[in-house]
């Protein structure tokens, strides 16, 4: 069941030709202080043009599942692809190069040149709040998946930028911590994602980040950005700054940092001419920077031969979208338990009560920068309900599941004005005059300083309520400010204070909201006070919280008339989310609780988990059947459907391992102690420290059962050489009652002393039921070496055993490499 990237309806731009000649004689032509100008960013999202040497503005927006456009919060409307875990779980290349085709075709329909993504960090620890946007926590798997993603999007002419280089594994204290890594772990796990992409894929941008390594901040790092990205690995593209990482300005720039993000005020827009003219950066320094960005604006048709735009790309709600979104979506989801054959659900489930407030409030995607503003999201509720049996399905609303407000949804407000979903935005002066009114189709938006409510004296957001029935709703606002928020029988008026902490304001605004009973059409308005200082505000109008026992009391109910209850539980943006780490793995709120009291009443009990990242499960030996669903994307709930009715089987594999409990796992801890964040676990991340030390997981990496069952038969070293084995024959059987895909994982256990076990290769194969295949998986060497410290050098590995398994728990086959048996 090989995905393939279904043909573009118009010719895919292909990469610039880049012309060295045409590149000197421009930087040539340009003085000092018009080379150093390039050199910044022009705004938040875009780069200078100059028109003398014919370059073209640049524009880049946010990845790494969807391209977000210039905008954090209310710009265009875009394709929200499933989040990066619930890619990878797929464990597909062909899924990642269709990927890149959508962001690609997304980024030329904005005229946007690069798409900042993929993001390759690994999953450390399993608290980093970022994880939804890396691929996995193992380095190998990472870096195939990425280079995919980089080879397709730059195949279109659209330039990528692996991020974050390097070691920014978690967010606590992110812009000033120093992770304190060896540098035998370093080449081995956070260097080698970054080294496959750029071997196999060659990226035109890295993205460095905010962290220090060893001591030194990411940004003026010599030995990682000059030494072996630019020199070792022989990088020709163009490292920028993480947005406003960039502290000094000469160290940086001798470092081999080549631009500065965001502009236009930076360090080197004001300090870097006088560090050039001081002698303390060699103007030769700067021409190679120019250089590499004249090549990047070549690549991406913005020097030179300049690119133009199609302008029939697929509309992010066009049928061809909504199939490819939901069919990525679905294979990625994985199995994780299912006793008596429960899933796939067939007519014979009977009577389905789905349960919980992510069925109804399903969460699509994580917060932060990555946030792109989908054209609708399908609720797991809605998805369900359309496609298993209608009229049989009833659902209950859960628990609670965020403690900090979000804005209301489109569907829920009306701009009192236009009568359509969203609301109204007016800039007043100080006597309150009217200077612009606009509508907006989200009830959220972002003020920046030179945009259109720059000259208000006070701001007015405005909508009518759309109620089914008279309910008690919380009403308030997102935003720092004083405010004063009036509906029918409520005026009030306070402050919300600033959030704390860098990007927070942006990623995690304060609000504010009291309970007022309201009847549909209710007008809402809330007005900022003469002094505001803001990113992002917006309305919050949603339903008052009610007490968890009230709520499990119904689902309960639910639970024991229906013949299976399907409970819905997750993770929000307040876990999976940019600017933070999570202090515990246990579901938000009282979820356990729910669904432990749903287990015992249902005869039947189906946990959809949709998080990115590992929960507890203390309820897993009571339920039946888990289905971890990630963060699907704008089509969620139509894809969790099709994965529980098996239209498309959940054939995902787990990309990071799940601890049973708090504090499990060779490395937990995400706070720096004194500034400083010590790898101290070394090589042994995920599954290879769980293996080191023989504890028992609650999953395994590589773990996930599909719809059908598998029985290796044999395996076979085909080619094996002083650097290591270059490929394996597999033989396996289809043994269930359903046609499936495998996912023929290899790993190698070394002999070496304190080097852990590790997957060096994979292959998918799909059989029908009874149908017996052999599959050739090839292994990579760079996941068969190790980094001598002392020579300074790569040197093989040394013997040990490969071992094909199903995830390390389930071990099929090992062979020895000394003799070659298998047993
Ligand atoms: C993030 C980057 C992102 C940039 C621009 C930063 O806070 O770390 O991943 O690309 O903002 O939004």
């Amino acid at each position: 069941m090989s995905v393939h990237a279904p043909d573009v309806p118009y010719p895919a731009p292909a990469p610039g030709r880049v012309d060295l000649a045409l590149i000197d004689e421009a930087v040539r032509s340009l003085d000092l202080a018009g080379k150093i100008r390039l050199l910044s960013g022009a705004k938040m999202f875009s780069l200078w043009p100059e028109e003398s040497i014919g370059l073209t503005e640049i524009v880049m927006s946010d990845g790494p599942t969807g391209v977000r456009g210039e905008e954090v919060v209310g710009g265009r409307e875009s394709c929200l692809l499933p989040n990066a875990t619930l890619l990878a779980q797929s464990w597909s290349s062909e899924v990642l190069d269709e990927v890149g085709a959508i962001l690609a075709e997304e980024a030329m329909d904005q005229q946007t040149h690069i798409v900042l993504g993929p993001t390759i960090n690994l999953h450390r620890s399993p608290l980093g709040g970022r994880l939804f946007e890396c691929f996995s926590e193992d380095p190998y798997l990472t870096g195939v998946l990425a280079a995919a993603y980089v080879r397709s999007l730059q195949s279109r002419g659209i330039g990528a930028s692996p991020k974050h280089f390097l070691a920014n594994e978690s967010e606590t204290q992110r812009t000033t911590v120093d992770c304190v890594v060896d540098e035998q772990t370093l080449r081995e796990l956070y260097l080698l994602p970054f080294e496959i992409v750029d071997q196999d894929a060659h990226p035109w941008t890295v993205m460095a980040s905010y962290n220090s390594i060893n001591g030194v901040t990411a940004t003026e790092h010599d030995e990682l950005i000059n030494s072996i990205l630019k020199q070792e690995w022989g990088f020709d593209g163009l490292v920028m700054s993480d947005w406003f990482a960039t502290k000094r300005a000469a160290e940086s720039a001798n470092s081999g940092l080549d631009l500065v993000m965001p502009g236009p005020e930076t360090v080197w827009s004001t300090s870097l001419q006088k560090a050039v003219r001081s002698g303390k950066v060699p103007e030769e320094v700067v021409d190679d920077h120019v250089r590499r960005l004249l090549m990047l604006a070549a690549r991406v048709g913005a020097f030179g031969q300049l690119r133009s735009w199609p302008t029939n790309i697929p509309r992010p709600d066009s049928s061809l979208r909504r199939e490819q979104l939901r069919r990525i979506a679905a294979q990625g989801m994985t199995v994780l338990k299912n006793k008596n054959t429960v899933l796939p659900l067939s007519k014979g489930a009977g009577n389905v009560a789905v349960i919980g407030r992510h069925a109804t409030d399903t969460v699509a995607q994580g917060g932060g920068s990555a946030r792109v503003r989908p054209p609708h999201v399908v609720t797991i509720a809605d998805g369900l309900a359309s496609a298993l049996w209608p009229g049989g399905v009833t659902v209950v609303d859960g628990v609670e599941t965020r403690t900090r407000m979000v804005a209301a949804s489109a569907s829920a407000v009306r701009d009192p004005e236009t009568g359509t979903p969203g609301m109204r935005v007016r800039a007043l002066d100080e006597q309150g005059n009217v200077l612009d009114s606009r509508h907006f189709d989200v009830a959220e938006l972002e003020v920046a300083e030179d945009g259109w409510l720059a000259q208000a004296a006070r701001i007015e957001l405005s909508a009518d309520v759309s109620l089914a029935t008279p309910a008690r709703m919380r009403v308030g606002v997102i935003g720092p400010g004083q405010w004063t928020v009036v509906a029918p029988g409520h005026h009030e008026s306070f402050t919300v204070t600033p959030h704390d902490g860098p990007g927070g304001g942006l990623h995690r605004p304060k609000s504010h909201a009291s309970v007022v009973p309201l009847e549909s059409g209710a007008r809402i308005t809330a007005t900022t006070g003469p002094h505001f200082e803001m990113r992002i505000i917006g309305l919050v109008v949603t339903a008052a919280a009610r007490p968890a026992a009230a709520a499990i009391r119904d689902a309960v109910e639910a639970a024991a008339s229906a013949d299976t209850a399907i409970v819905v539980v997750g993770n929000t943006q307040e876990q999976e989310t940019e600017g933070q780490d999570q202090k515990t793995l246990a579901l938000p709120g009282e979820q356990d609780a729910l669904v432990a009291a749903v287990a015992a009443v249902a005869p039947r009990t189906v946990v959809v988990v949709n998080a990115a990242t590992p929960v507890l499960m203390p309820w897993i030996d009571d339920v039946d059947a888990v289905l971890f669903a990630g963060l699907p994307g704008q089509e969620a709930g139509d894809a969790v459907a099709a994965a529980l009715t098996g239209e498309i089987e959940p054939a995902g594999r787990l990309v990071t391992t799940f601890p049973v409990h708090d504090g499990e796992g060779p490395a937990w801890e995400t706070a720096p102690t004194g500034g400083r964040l010590e790898y101290t676990e070394g090589p042994g991340v995920g599954y290879r420290g769980w293996y080191q030390s023989a504890a028992e997981p609650l999953f395994w990496f590589g773990h996930g059962l599909g719809y059908t069952t598998w029985d290796y038969t044999s395996a076979q070293l085909m080619d094996r050489d002083e650097a290591g084995v270059n490929a394996v024959t597999v033989t396996l059987t289809n043994t269930g009652q359903r046609a499936g895909k495998e996912t023929v994982q290899v790993y190698r256990v070394p002999l070496d002393d304190g080097q852990p076990v590790r997957l060096i290769g994979w292959d998918q194969v799909s059989l029908r039921p009874g149908e017996s295949g052999t599959v050739q998986i090839n292994c990579d060497l760079r996941t068969q070496r190790l980094w001598d410290v002392d020579q300074h050098q790569w040197l093989p590995l040394s013997g040990g055993s490969i071992v094909i398994a199903r995830g390390l728990g389930d071990r099929r086959i090992t062979v020895p490499l000394e003799n070659g048996q298998e047993s």
